[in-house]
């Protein structure tokens, strides 16, 4: 999926944001809320933590990268909690814009870093978006064809 000089990339950039998970939530809901307002009430929980669970799991999946296939059941799992949070297919483009957002203004992310996250954040999504929702996913790769 991503090659090993694209992987050392992200880890690179993702040891910076993982140092100030807080920094990096702070302009990521921001951004998520100015985009897609109706997603805010979905967040019942403490932001902070919050934040810190959705560094801390995308950490997981940066230091997993090379292995992909062994994250699938992790990620379905997370996936399924994310029905349960009232997640739909839909959710998915604002919250990576917010991501790329975060990096850009936090952490001063340059474009190559910006492309590889993009990457990176889109595998997860379809990842587990087939593993939910697998019509839409279906028809998602019929539109890209
Ligand atoms: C790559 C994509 C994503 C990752 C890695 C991710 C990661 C996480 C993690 C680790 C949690 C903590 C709870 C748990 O593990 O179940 C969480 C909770 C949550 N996520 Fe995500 N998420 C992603 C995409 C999304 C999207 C697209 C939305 C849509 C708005 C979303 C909304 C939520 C909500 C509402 C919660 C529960 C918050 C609460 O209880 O207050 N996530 N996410």
């Amino acid at each position: 999926m991503l090659s090993e000089s694209q992987i050392d990339v992200l880890r690179h950039s993702f040891k910076a944001v993982s140092k100030e998970p807080e920094i990096f939530a702070a302009a990521f809901y921001e951004r998520l809320f100015q985009i897609a307002p109706h997603t805010e009430a979905m967040f019942k929980n403490d932001m902070h933590r919050q934040g810190q669970k959705m560094v801390s799991t995308l950490g997981v999946v940066v230091a997993r990268l090379h292995e992909f296939d062994t994250l699938l059941p992790v990620i379905t799992d997370l996936a399924r909690r994310h029905v349960a949070y009232g997640v739909e297919t839909a959710h998915y483009p604002p919250v990576g814009e917010a991501l790329v957002f975060a990096l850009r203004r936090q952490f001063g992310a340059d474009e190559e870093t910006i492309a590889v996250w993009t990457l990176a954040y889109n595998a997860l999504a379809r990842t587990m978006i087939a593993a939910t929702y697998p019509a839409a996913a279906t028809a998602h790769r019929a539109d890209a064809a």
